[in-house]
């Protein structure tokens, strides 16, 4: 079975047009990028349309090494006319992101990659949380009751595992979480003890059907790209005896939603 996510996704772009109307003023998002690949490309257009339709102007800034992206975000961090800044990937090898993350003011990193929005997480204040692990723990909430269920997450990175993983503790949701990576054995079995997998590797039909129970939700984070099509990180047999969300048109629908919501958020929290 496919999980709706076009109604969330749809639900979140209404409040956001209706808050926009509210406003008084367009939201402006910049992009910024480093030479951007075919995927990035497609990303920031799918990013450009959602804008677009909703009333946010968008725009995009390029800088090619530490020092050009290091002003783009300066420049923009003080122009009260933009109210959130996000870092598309990849980013060049010899750029320090982290170092980046730190020029971005808190109130205006929408995509919450800064160290402040992801320390919030941890008091379970819900700032600017990453839009892909709210995306899937929205979904989840939408989808299923949290409390006392036994998650898995495959996947702990900056971007996707660990914010869920920590999201999915906070006390209200209060789930119980098990971390599997690239070191963990035997995942097959942890993954077969759980009501809810969230699968976050970036592995083209990684979670196998015989790794799940019947009747598991499948959170599908992945975006792989085989034979030019999209493909998430499960097998599409899962989808026999597990609720999926789909891939394309799952999480990453709801992440650009989410990332729209957070710019108008900006907006009213700046307000001007
Ligand atoms: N839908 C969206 O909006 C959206 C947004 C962002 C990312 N994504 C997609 O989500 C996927 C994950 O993204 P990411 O940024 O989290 O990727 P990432 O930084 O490459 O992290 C991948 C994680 O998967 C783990 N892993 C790799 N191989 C594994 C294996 N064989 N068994 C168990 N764990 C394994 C890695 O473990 P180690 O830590 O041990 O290396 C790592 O923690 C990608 O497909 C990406 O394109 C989607």
């Amino acid at each position: 079975m496919v999980i709706d996510c076009k109604s969330i996704s749809k639900e979140i772009d209404e409040s956001v047009k209706e808050r926009i109307a509210k406003l008084g003023f367009q939201p402006k998002l910049v992009a910024i990028t480093s030479r951007p690949d075919p995927s990035t490309v497609t990303y920031l257009n799918s990013q450009a349309k959602k804008a677009k339709k909703l009333g946010i102007d968008f725009d995009v800034m390029e800088g090619t090494n530490m020092s050009e992206l290091t002003k783009v975000i300066s420049t923009l961090a003080s122009d009260d006319t933009v109210h959130g800044i996000f870092l598309t990937h990849p980013l060049p090898k010899d750029v320090d992101e982290f170092e980046l993350t730190l020029k971005i003011p808190p109130e205006k990193d929408v995509e919450g990659r800064t160290p402040y929005n992801l320390g919030m997480l941890i008091y379970e204040k819900e700032f600017f949380p990453p839009c892909t692990a709210e995306a899937a723990i929205k979904i989840l909430e939408k989808t299923v009751e949290l409390r006392g269920k036994r998650v898995t997450v495959i996947g702990r990175s900056v971007t996707v595992g660990k914010p869920v993983e920590i999201m999915l503790l906070k006390k209200g949701r209060d789930a119980t979480v098990t971390v599997c990576h690239s070191k963990t054995q035997n995942i097959k079995e942890i993954t077969l003890a759980s009501d809810i997998v969230v699968v976050a590797v970036g592995r083209a039909k990684f979670l196998k059907p015989d790794m799940v129970r019947e009747g598991t939700i499948v959170i599908d984070v992945g975006i792989n790209v085989v034979d030019n099509e999209l493909v998430g990180d499960v097998d599409p047999a899962v989808e026999e005896k597990a609720m999926v969300t789909p891939v394309p048109g799952g999480v990453g629908r709801v992440t650009t939603s989410l990332l729209m919501e957070h710019v108008v958020r900006a907006a009213e929290r700046q307000g001007k």
